[in-house]
């Protein structure tokens, strides 16, 4: 694995593997062993041009664990601010000897730019992790899902899994739904109003539901999804109040999934929009042990792609 710039075309094994390392990262810490040299000497560059809690907090966690040098561009004070192109701006940083970009753009297609960008300018020894490219993908939040489900649920082969809410513009859907597929995942729904989903799912092997209670019937995991309203281009918007009597999950909603069924969301999440306080705060959200494990991920993530 050269850069990590989607979850689409990842084989099983190479998933399987990451999830692996993960998983050996997260028994390291338990044991108390915080840091580990794998990455030591190596500086990682997060270059967040789109905002982030999450993401971008991990990943430099993730990178201290390793015992890289972290650099965090301040993008809003950055020479961006001044008409400096992306790619002059990747110039610039590989003089200042980067080993890794860590990034995040507003804009579909960013990470790839910059890892072609590397490959015709000869740089082969420089890695690109895309943290979020418009609505296209999220690779690591899609690992770190799939590291979610498979700790609490085992094997994928038996299991149903809703993503629920705005699909179309939701860049964790799409690499959710290629991680699921490549590992065998028994069922897949996507679960929103028509104008929320993209076309073409069911050509992806995904079951489209249009009401809340019929796909959230017998699920074994439910993924929550935020309204994206910052991708959606002025286009008519459900209103706060309708789209939560529609598709908001509540516990009485919940219900109809399977007992034991867990419910995750990428964060941030919109209380009262798409998922209910009593739900987010209940006892089936796994949404901040998904922030834990994203942190594995990560490590796995970015020592697999130093040559680990
Ligand atoms: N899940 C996620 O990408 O969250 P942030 O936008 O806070 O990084």
């Amino acid at each position: 694995l050269l850069h990590l710039l989607s979850t689409e075309g990842l084989p099983r094994e190479t998933i399987t593997h990451i999830l692996d390392t993960a998983k050996s990262f997260l028994e390291v810490s338990d044991r108390d062993v915080k840091k580990v040299p794998l990455l030591r000497g190596k500086s990682v560059f997060n270059l967040f041009f789109e905002n982030s809690t999450r993401t971008r907090t991990t990943f430099e966690i993730a990178a201290k664990r390793l015992s890289a040098d972290v650099i965090n561009l301040d993008v809003s004070r950055s020479s961006t601010a001044k008409g400096e192109t992306l790619l002059d701006t990747i110039d610039n940083l590989c003089s200042m000897h980067a080993d890794m970009f860590v990034v995040r753009h507003a804009t579909s297609g960013a990470p790839f730019l910059i890892a072609e960008h590397l490959a015709r300018t000869g740089r082969h020894d420089i890695r690109v992790v895309n943290a979020g490219d418009g609505r296209h993908a999220h690779p690591t939040q899609g690992l770190l899902d799939m590291y979610t489900i498979r700790h609490y649920k085992g094997d994928f082969a038996g299991l149903t899994v809703a993503i629920v809410g705005d699909i179309l513009h939701s860049r964790v859907a799409r690499s959710d739904i290629h991680a699921l597929r490549a590992l065998g995942c028994g069922e897949i729904r996507a679960i929103g109003p028509k104008t929320l989903l993209p076309a073409h799912l069911e050509a992806q092997g995904v079951k489209v539901f249009h009401n809340l209670e019929d796909g959230l019937r017998d699920c074994d995991v439910v993924i929550m999804l935020r309204l994206q309203n910052e991708r959606m281009d002025g286009a008519l918007l459900p209103s706060a109040s309708e789209y939560f009597k529609r598709f908001g999950l509540t516990p009485a909603k919940l219900k109809l999934a399977k007992p034991d069924a867990i419910v995750m969301h990428p964060g941030p999440m919109n209380r009262g929009i798409e998922i209910d306080s009593a739900v987010a705060d209940g006892p089936q959200a796994v949404i901040l042990n998904q922030v834990t494990f994203g942190i594995a991920v990560r490590m796995a993530v970015m020592s697999i792609l130093a040559g680990n």
